[in-house]
């Protein structure tokens, strides 16, 4: 007789093995992984805007070019990301326009505004390094395609942290002033990208039974842990240093200690009201509006092309 459906499903999960999109899978599965992959995929194009701030004042044509890729490569993110989203039935218009209405979340790390162009340097190094540490695990999510998507994500997310690196390790050379900035830029950062990953793991709703289905692999509490463990050495070489007085070494977890980030901040912007919410939401309205001609233009010539291989 035929296995339930429920038991292919759980049996699938627990061997580790991939759910596709054509296999059924139980509704909050599904709503949790639209909810989650939009939310990726959101923050991919809205994390263009801090970045692009700087493109037309990048200090050489070497640097305007490395950012241009680099904030061209997030713009594939995100389409990548909504065509992983939509083999689970969702329309990417229509999460577009979830996003604009503000009726879906990106992450709250694009609501800070970028100041100096030391920023795209941190950006690289600090938020890009948060982003990897929080998605090479989700290449072993148990969703295929999202799993999928993030190899290569990994990889161009890989090359962005270290083309930030390498931005501040220039700057790091240069001028007390140059030094200055750097350390100013990592003083603005540091905290918010302990944010990204998420509130504390006794204040997260999802991530229990997000585990339990192999959508998550780490709680957002030990992702944060890793992250700082390894940005620290990092720090040191740069010759950096992060503005938490409780940052030391902890001989008997092999960890380092650390500060709690401002949690009513963090509330405060995914709610909507951090420094530049409001801005980046705007942006992203004109952007769609603007180019709504491009849209109409490539359905029609896709209508015109359909109609020619049939005639
Ligand atoms: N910014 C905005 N919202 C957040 C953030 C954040 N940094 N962290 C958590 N939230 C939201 C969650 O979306 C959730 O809201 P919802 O239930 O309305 O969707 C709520 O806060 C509670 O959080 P959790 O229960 O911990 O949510 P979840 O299990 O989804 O974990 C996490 C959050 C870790 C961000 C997870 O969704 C994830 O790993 N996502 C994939 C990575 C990603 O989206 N990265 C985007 C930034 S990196 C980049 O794009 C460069």
């Amino acid at each position: 007789h035929d296995v339930p459906l429920q038991e292919t499903f759980d049996a699938t999960i627990a061997a580790e093995q991939r759910i596709e999109p054509r296999d059924w899978m139980p509704d909050g599965y599904r709503k949790t992984l639209i909810r989650q992959i939009a939310q990726h995929a959101h923050s991919e194009i809205i994390g263009m805007q801090p970045e692009g701030n700087w493109l037309t004042r990048a200090p050489s044509l070497r640097r305007k070019a490395i950012l241009t890729a680099k904030v061209q490569d997030e713009a594939g993110h995100g389409m990548y990301l909504y065509s992983a989203a939509e083999t689970l039935g969702v329309d990417r218009e229509d999460l577009t326009t979830k996003l604009i209405e503000g009726r879906q979340k990106y992450s709250s790390i694009f609501n800070y505004p970028t100041l100096t162009y030391a920023d795209v340097g941190t950006i690289g190094w600090l938020v890009d390094g948060a982003a990897i540490c929080n998605q090479v695990p989700l290449c072993r999510s148990s969703f295929g395609p999202y799993a999928r998507a993030m190899i290569r994500v990994c990889k161009e997310e890989s090359f962005h942290q270290r083309q930030g690196y390498e931005l501040l390790t220039t700057m790091m050379r240069g001028t007390d002033e140059q030094r200055a900035m750097v350390q100013e830029s990592v003083n603005r950062w540091w905290w918010p990208a302990l944010m990204m990953f998420g509130p504390p793991d006794d204040q997260s709703p999802n991530t229990a039974q997000s585990m339990a289905w192999g959508v998550k692999r780490h709680t957002n509490d030990e992702l944060r842990q890793r992250f700082v463990d390894m940005s620290i050495p990092q720090a040191q070489a740069l010759g950096v240093t992060f503005p938490d007085p409780d940052l030391a070494w902890n001989a008997e977890r092999g960890s380092y200690d650390f500060g709690e980030p401002d949690w009513s901040e963090f509330m405060a912007i995914v709610k909507g009201n951090g420094p530049t919410n409001l801005a980046r939401i705007a942006r992203r309205r004109a952007a769609h509006e603007d180019g709504a001609w491009v849209r109409e233009a490539a359905t029609a010539f896709a209508a015109k092309q359909a109609g020619q291989t049939r005639s």
